[in-house]
């Protein structure tokens, strides 16, 4: 589907976030600056979790807590070179929803369920001029649509309204 800019990502975020409940594998592929992040925030505000969802690619996971709930797990799988590394990290994967960036890669034999939602910017990354883009970079504001697929891997999704 066309995702034309960063509001209706956010709201993209919102319809996927009312399918997720404890144990949700979410992975989000697309290059840099796709708007991976920009997807989670979406989610997690519709999830009303705690604390601001940004570009965890620094800490790799983060915990945000919700009253009473499931919290929200933001992996940033970027720099992570193993599936043994992303173990490392102690996910409690049956009691969270967990999302992860880059993530496509580090999943076999971790999880055998998961929503994967692809995302491409049809005109290419020109608009990034260097390094990572994330919530303190100025440039690459402008809107620019997005391609957006989603698809099941796993009998829990296996019938999801979200599947394009
Ligand atoms: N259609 C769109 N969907 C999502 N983000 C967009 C769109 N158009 C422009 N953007 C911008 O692209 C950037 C995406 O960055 P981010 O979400 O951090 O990407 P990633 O996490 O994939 O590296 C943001 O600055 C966002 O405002
Ligand atoms: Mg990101």
């Amino acid at each position: 589907m066309r995702i034309e800019n960063p509001e209706r990502m956010a709201e993209l975020g919102a319809r996927i976030a009312a399918e997720l409940r404890a144990g949700d594998l979410v992975l989000l592929n697309g290059e840099l600056g796709a708007g991976k992040t920009t997807l989670t925030r979406g989610i997690g505000a519709a999830l009303g979790v705690r604390g601001a969802v940004t570009s965890p690619t620094f800490v790799l996971a983060r915990t945000h807590p919700r009253e009473g709930k499931a919290p929200l797990v933001h992996v940033d799988a970027y720099r992570l070179t193993s599936a043994m590394e992303l173990d490392d990290l102690d996910i409690d994967f049956s009691s969270s929803i967990v999302i992860v960036e880059w993530g496509a890669d580090l999943m076999e034999g971790i999880a055998d369920e998961w929503l994967s939602v692809d995302i491409v910017r049809p005109h290419g990354g020109q608009k990034v001029s260097s390094g990572a883009v994330d919530e303190n970079t100025d440039e690459n504001t402008d809107a620019e649509p997005r391609e957006v697929s989603i698809a099941a891997h796993g009998a829990r999704w296996a019938h999801s309204p979200l599947l394009s």
